[in-house]
C-alpha cells in the first residue's frame, strides 16, 4: 500500500479574501486528490506544519508591491527544507491598468527562485469600508478598483490543475 503523501495549503491574508481562496484550493484540492494523499490546510503562524509535507501550496495578498511577512517568513523556512512541490498565489491585481498590475507582480520575485513549480495570480477583494486613510491614499494610488475580483471557477481550475500535476509526481520517500 501507498504511504500517505501531505499536501499543505497556507496563505497571508490580512482582510480574510486571501484565506478563503487558500479554503477553497485545500476543499478543491481535497476532493480531487486520490486517497493516500493527505491535505492539511495551515496556519502560517505554525511553520512546522511544513515540517511533513510532500507538497506545499503557498499564497499571499499583495500589499505595497510585497508578499506579507507571514509568508515571506515561510517561503525562508521552506527554503531550507529538503525539496518537495511547491506552488505560489498571490492575490491583488486589482488596477484596472493592465500595465500597473504586471509591474506590481514582476516586482515579486518568488519565482525567479527557480524553487516553485508555478506560481499563480487571482485577483483580490478589496472593501475599502475596511481600510484606513494610509490604505485608502495607496489602494488610490495603485488604481486599485473596490470589489470582489475573485474568480472562484480559475481558482478550482487551478486546483485541479495542481492535482493533476500531483498525479504523476514520483513520491520521493519510496525511491
Ligand atoms: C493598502 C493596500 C495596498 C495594496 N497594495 C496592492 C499592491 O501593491 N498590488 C496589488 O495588486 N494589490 C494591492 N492591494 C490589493 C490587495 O492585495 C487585495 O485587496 C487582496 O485581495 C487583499 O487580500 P486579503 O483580503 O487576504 O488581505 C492593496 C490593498 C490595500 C488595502
Amino acid at each position: 500500500m501507498q504511504a500517505c503523501r501531505t499536501l499543505v495549503v497556507a496563505a497571508a491574508s490580512r482582510h480574510g479574501g486571501t484565506c478563503e481562496i487558500a479554503d477553497r484550493l485545500a476543499s478543491t484540492l481535497s476532493s480531487g486528490l486520490p486517497m493516500g494523499w493527505n491535505v492539511v490546510r495551515a496556519d502560517l503562524s505554525n511553520l512546522r506544519a511544513f515540517d511533513d509535507a510532500d507538497a506545499v501550496v503557498l499564497g499571499s495578498a499583495i500589499y505595497f508591491g510585497h508578499w506579507m511577512h507571514s509568508a515571506a517568513r515561510a517561503i525562508k523556512y521552506l527554503k531550507d527544507a529538503p525539496l518537495f512541490d511547491l506552488w505560489l498565489f498571490s492575490t491583488g491585481p486589482i488596477s484596472e491598468v493592465d500595465s500597473e498590475n504586471a509591474q506590481v507582480i514582476s516586482a515579486d520575485a518568488l519565482v525567479a527562485t527557480g524553487q516553485a513549480v508555478e506560481h499563480k495570480v487571482f485577483g483580490g477583494r478589496l472593501d475599502t469600508s475596511h481600510l484606513n486613510w494610509v490604505e485608502r491614499v495607496a489602494v488610490n494610488a495603485v488604481h486599485a478598483l473596490p470589489g470582489d475580483h475573485r474568480d472562484w471557477d480559475q481558482v478550482d481550475e487551478w486546483a485541479r490543475h495542481i492535482a493533476g500535476q500531483l498525479l504523476v509526481v514520483p513520491d520521493r520517500a519510496a525511491s
